[in-house]
């Protein structure tokens, strides 16, 4: 029986090998891939998957070819959001064929391979460790739909983040240069500081933080045809901008809250079906901020 010490290298498993192969699959199934955008945000529920979704939709609106990866493998949103709950994977000509939206978006979600009533389940020998685990496995899996699915030729590729700081960072770092990051706050401070934090993180890497997206940004109603606060501003905005909390990144722009548009996310109606209204505007003018900004960016070295 070998000893620990009599190990030489990776101990002859090719692991070394194995995973320098795996980065060439990615970085070659990627290379048809204009610009790859993440959205994250340190905190949840602020509407991350609504506005990857919805932005994705007025680009594509514009002719651009677009795809989703839904990156939140536990708490996935954009298999019910796109409408491609129970989509069938086929495979393509060399690798599998993403799943499309009715408006001809690219989605993997991991929604349209597990029921809602299930939990994706990464099996762990070690109890009270599943945390180490976990985060391994996590990765290890988006490296294998990376290089599992067929990108094709995009303008844009989206990562729909899962909430928290540290995972960020995490992604970003995975991830590697070639992705721009965009948070997404909601008009509180307790929200604001959250995603500060995470803009502070992002900015010690490499990647290119292209700003923030205000989402719930006032409540349009319907009745009265306006858009109405909805999360209380004590202060003054110029007092907001100079807190602690304040975030010095771009704002891309701000989204209204609109039931309607809900609506369309628990029933995977696209946006273009969601008639003119404020918030179809504010997404279409986030939308050209993004690829104005994206446009501007020379390419990073690969
Ligand atoms: N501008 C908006 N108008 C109406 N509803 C919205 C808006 N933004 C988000 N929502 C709704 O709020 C809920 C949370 O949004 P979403 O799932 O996109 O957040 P998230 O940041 O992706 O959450 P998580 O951190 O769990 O990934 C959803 O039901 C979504 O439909
Ligand atoms: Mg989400």
């Amino acid at each position: 029986m070998k000893r620990y010490h009599d190990i030489v290298g990776d101990g002859g498993s090719g692991i070394l090998e194995q995973v320098a192969e795996q980065r060439t699959r990615i970085t070659d199934g990627l290379a048809g891939v204009r610009h790859l955008v993440a959205v994250g945000s340190g905190k949840g529920g602020v509407g991350k998957s609504t506005l990857t979704l919805h932005l994705a939709g007025a680009l594509r609106a514009r002719g651009l070819r677009i795809a989703i990866l839904d990156a939140d493998f536990n708490g996935p949103s954009q298999a019910r959001m796109a409408g491609v709950q129970g989509a069938l994977f086929v495979p393509g000509s060399h690798k599998v064929s993403l799943p499309r939206t009715r408006n001809g978006i690219g989605v993997f979600s991991m929604g349209s391979l597990i029921p809602e009533s299930e939990a994706l389940e990464f099996e762990s020998a070690a109890h009270g460790e599943s945390h180490t685990w976990r985060a391994t496995r996590e990765f290890s899996l988006l490296s294998e739909i990376l290089g599992s699915f067929e990108w094709g030729a995009l303008d844009l590729l989206m990562f729909d983040l899962p909430p928290g700081a540290e995972r960020t960072v995490q992604y970003a770092d995975f991830l590697g240069p070639r992705t721009s990051f965009v948070l997404v706050t909601i008009p509180s401070e307790v929200a604001r500081g959250v995603v500060a934090r995470s803009a502070a993180a992002l900015s010690k890497g490499p990647n290119r933080l292209l700003g923030y997206i205000e989402n719930m940004s006032g409540y349009y109603c319907r009745d009265c045809n306006a858009i109405k606060p909805l999360f209380a501003s004590p202060e003054p905005f110029d007092a907001v901008q100079r807190s602690p909390s304040s975030l010095r990144i771009p704002c891309l722009g701000t989204v209204p809250f609109d039931p309607e548009l809900a609506r369309h996310c628990d029933r995977g109606f696209p946006l273009a079906e969601l008639p003119d209204t404020p918030v179809g505007r504010a997404l279409d003018h986030v939308a050209q901020q993004l690829l104005d900004n994206l446009e501007s960016t020379t390419e990073p070295s690969r």
